[in-house]
């Protein structure tokens, strides 16, 4: 598995934003958007082109355009929800799936309550969104049932890693590519990323 840390400032300056205890609801769905963004620019830079033919004003030319079956974004409910939108505004015409899965507050083991992909979802590119890579169980059922329904060209972006996260990840998918905003420390004794941003989900969506 290939994993690729962003280094663009801009993904930087907003990572800082995001994990002030001071930013609000609003500001925070803002910033994971555009961060989802701007990782989507780097993590999509291999999508395939073939050339069409269009007419300028001056003239015909044969230029390049984006091809292949459309991109499946796989937001991993719910805080991976926030990072759809960012996605979107690049690849607008991408269909996207759903998998729901909670941690058990006590084990720290993911549950699934919902799974809903595009079809022909072993042709498409898919990305898979969620903004927090902790322990890693969570990304690891996510690409087993995305696999499991025939998935097989997976990109997986989170905002902040722990390097457990990671680690668990790489081993469990070696033949995923992941893009991580940001690699953090470490994860404490209730499996949160330090120093991270706190619960992803809750600081999207206002619930606590
Ligand atoms: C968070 C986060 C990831 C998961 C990461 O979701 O969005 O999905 O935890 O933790 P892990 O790597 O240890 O599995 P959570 O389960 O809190 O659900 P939510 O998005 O509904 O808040
Ligand atoms: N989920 C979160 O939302 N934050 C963490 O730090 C770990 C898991």
């Amino acid at each position: 598995m290939s994993v690729a840390y962003m280094t663009h400032p801009l993904i930087k300056h907003k990572i800082t934003l995001l994990r002030k205890q001071t930013t609000g609801t609003n500001e925070f769905r803002k910033l994971i958007e555009e961060i989802a963004m701007l990782m989507g620019y780097e993590a999509l830079a291999d999508l395939p082109t073939a050339d069409i033919e269009v007419t300028t004003p001056i003239e015909k030319t044969v230029q390049p355009v984006i091809n292949g079956k459309k991109l499946a974004v796989v937001p991993i409910l719910r805080a991976g929800l926030g990072m759809v939108n960012g996605i979107l505004a690049l690849v607008p015409s991408a269909k996207v799936g759903h998998i729901g899965l909670y941690r058990d507050p006590e084990t720290h083991l993911p549950h699934e309550y919902y799974c809903k992909l595009p079809e022909a979802i072993d042709e498409r590119q898919i990305v898979v969104v969620d903004p927090m890579l902790a322990t890693g169980g969570s990304a690891v059922a996510a690409v087993d049932f995305i696999k499991a329904r025939g998935g097989r060209k997976i990109k997986f972006m989170s905002v902040i890693a722990a390097p457990e996260g990671v680690s668990t990840l790489m081993k469990a998918h070696p033949d995923i590519q992941l893009y991580v905003g940001c690699l953090d420390r470490c994860l404490n004794e209730n499996a949160y990323i330090c120093p991270g941003l706190g619960d992803a989900g809750d600081r999207i969506f206002g619930t606590m």
